[in-house]
């Protein structure tokens, strides 16, 4: 699939609950926040068909995310009937760890290769100050969990505030080398006023050669982060919300008003 500025769209993005069992500060309000309901959120079957469409009409590459993927009811089967899909040439996931002490292994059998995982600081008061409830121990367990089933190349997430010169990203880069992962530093966003910049070490944020979609938890196929377009795939079916998305995707970003980090999922 082509978009109207010749960008070939193979990259589905699938968040797959809006719950998470951290509150990171510049993700999630820390409490009062409306969370989807169970008739609003996509079934594994609704998940599963609109995989489908989008794998015969170019996807090849799929990440699971959320909010925290891991806290969804069933995530292992759901991962296992993605894998089962002809034509996925890559399957990855983006969570905080915490539950990949208890998954690591089933994903693995599952079907999902690899993981993404986000880790700002190896400082646990910091860590705990960030996330507000996360535990960073349990975090390098679920890191060390991962490594041990496989799920590699892993990759962290590093938020970082200004620059990855700083104290905390220089030690998850040099935790990285030690222990044979890679890292990414996001500069940290404001979705509302635009502010964003491209992913140092990944492929994010770089407008010319986007070649995501994003289907949210209740059904809502983004062509943008950036962007407030939407298009509902419940209301006009798979194939045209999939046409409007593609169609409509925007030549870069600008700003998102009406959605955050945990329901779109970074
Ligand atoms: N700016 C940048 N990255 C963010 N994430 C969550 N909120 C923000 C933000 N405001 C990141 C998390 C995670 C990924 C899914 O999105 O660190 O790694
Ligand atoms: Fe949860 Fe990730 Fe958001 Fe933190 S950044 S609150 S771990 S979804």
């Amino acid at each position: 699939m082509l978009d109207c500025f010749n960008r070939k769209i193979n990259y589905l993005r699938i968040s797959v609950t809006d719950r998470c069992n951290f509150r990171c500060t510049y993700c999630m309000p820390e409490e009062g926040v409306k969370m989807l309901t169970h008739k609003e959120i996509l079934s594994f079957d609704e998940i599963v068909e609109i995989v489908k469409y989008g794998v015969a009409n170019g996807i090849s590459k799929v990440r699971i995310t959320g909010g925290e993927p891991l806290v969804r009811k069933g995530i292992v089967s759901l991962v296992e009937m993605i894998a089962k899909i002809d034509g996925i040439k890559d399957l990855s996931m983006t969570t905080n760890g915490a539950l990949l002490p208890k998954y690591a292994e089933d994903l693995k059998q599952a079907g999902l290769q690899r993981v993404n995982i986000s880790l700002d600081t190896l400082d646990a008061d910091i860590f705990k100050k960030i996330t507000r409830v996360g535990d960073l121990n349990i975090v390098l367990a679920g890191i060390e969990a991962a490594k041990k089933a496989g799920l590699e190349p892993i990759k962290l997430n590093c938020v970082i505030k200004k620059s990855s010169q700083e104290p905390d990203a220089q030690t998850v880069a040099k935790f990285a080398e030690d222990n044979g992962l890679f890292v990414r530093f996001i500069h940290e966003m404001n979705l509302e006023t635009g502010e964003f910049s491209v992913v140092e070490g990944g492929e994010g944020g770089n407008c010319a050669i986007c070649n995501r979609l994003r289907l949210t938890a209740d059904g809502m196929l983004k062509p943008c982060l950036f962007s407030n377009d939407n298009y509902d795939i419940r209301e006009l079916g798979i194939e045209k919300a999939f046409t409007l998305a593609i169609n409509n995707k925007p030549k870069s970003g600008h700003t998102n008003t009406t959605g955050s980090f945990y329901n779109i999922g970074g």
